[in-house]
């Protein structure tokens, strides 16, 4: 796992956008990159759309496939994710709205509604680059605590920490659904890279535990220790808990030429 320790919010974003531009640019222009909603990518988004407004990167023969979505929330919600991907992700970076997938969250058909999305993941060639975030209690994608690290694509029931947390985005707690369909484990697992972003000390405890401690459901994000090519750019808050922090440090600056990001 390559840590990456930043000076604040925006440099996370800078380092994580400079992160998937590389690996856009070596995968050309079909790359299908995986999109988390909540606020930690948010500055990943923005420095993205500013390479592609400076003309440096060009998404608009690229696909993406969406984490999650609430379900039973209509999708003319400002709040569904369906919502926030098109005004967060699809027209800042220009992406082609008939590539862009999120998943369906509607009553109907939800029983199948996973397994669809997962063969439309494989249809597509599989995810070059997933971005993520990270729960407070170390969830990635909608997959709590004790979610099995091979899950698929599926429906889960929210932790009432997870909708405490996301009361932010509604008018009150019980606006907020109890429900969601959400990459699996094994879905997200599969992704050929992945880059997690988070921000804040409130992210310390589950930042530790992911980098640091066992690999187990307890903490889904631990999962990480597991995949060949996952980055994990944290500002120095969220970082507050890792014993390894200096060591991390040294190794980023130290990088050898070639491994280097083009971080602007
Ligand atoms: C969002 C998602 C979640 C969030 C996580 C952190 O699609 O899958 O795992 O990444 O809840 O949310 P923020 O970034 O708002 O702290």
């Amino acid at each position: 796992m390559e840590i990456i320790i930043c000076q604040n919010e925006d440099h996370v974003g800078a380092v994580g956008a400079a992160k998937v531009a590389q690996i856009a640019r070596r995968v050309g222009p079909g790359v299908v990159i995986g999109v988390a909603t909540g606020g930690s990518p948010l500055s990943l988004y923005a420095h993205l759309a500013s390479r592609v407004e400076a003309g440096t990167l060009d998404l608009s023969e690229a696909s993406a496939f969406a984490l999650d979505e609430y379900v039973g929330l209509p999708i003319e919600h400002p709040e569904s994710y369906y919502s926030v991907i098109d005004r967060t992700v699809t027209k800042p970076l220009h992406l082609d709205p008939a590539r862009v997938h999120v998943p369906n969250g509607s009553l109907e058909g939800l029983e199948t509604a996973g397994q669809r999305y997962d063969a439309a993941i494989v249809a597509a060639g599989g995810v070059d680059v997933q971005i993520l975030g990270i729960g407070a209690n170390g969830h990635i994608g909608f997959n709590e605590p004790t979610s099995s690290l091979h899950s698929r694509t599926r429906v889960k029931t929210l932790t009432p920490q997870t909708r405490a947390d996301n009361t932010r985005f509604f008018d009150s707690e019980d606006d907020v659904p109890r429900h969601c369909i959400t990459q699996g484990i094994g879905t997200i697992m599969e992704a050929r890279a992945l880059v997690l972003v988070a921000n804040g000390a409130h992210k310390a405890d589950a930042i530790a535990a992911m980098v640091e401690g066992p690999v187990t459901s307890w903490c889904p994000a631990s999962v990480l220790q597991m995949h060949p090519r996952a980055t994990v750019i944290i500002d120095e808050a969220a970082a507050g808990r890792l014993q390894l922090a200096d060591y991390y440090k040294q190794t980023y600056e130290n990088l050898p030429e070639w491994q280097r990001l083009d971080v602007r």
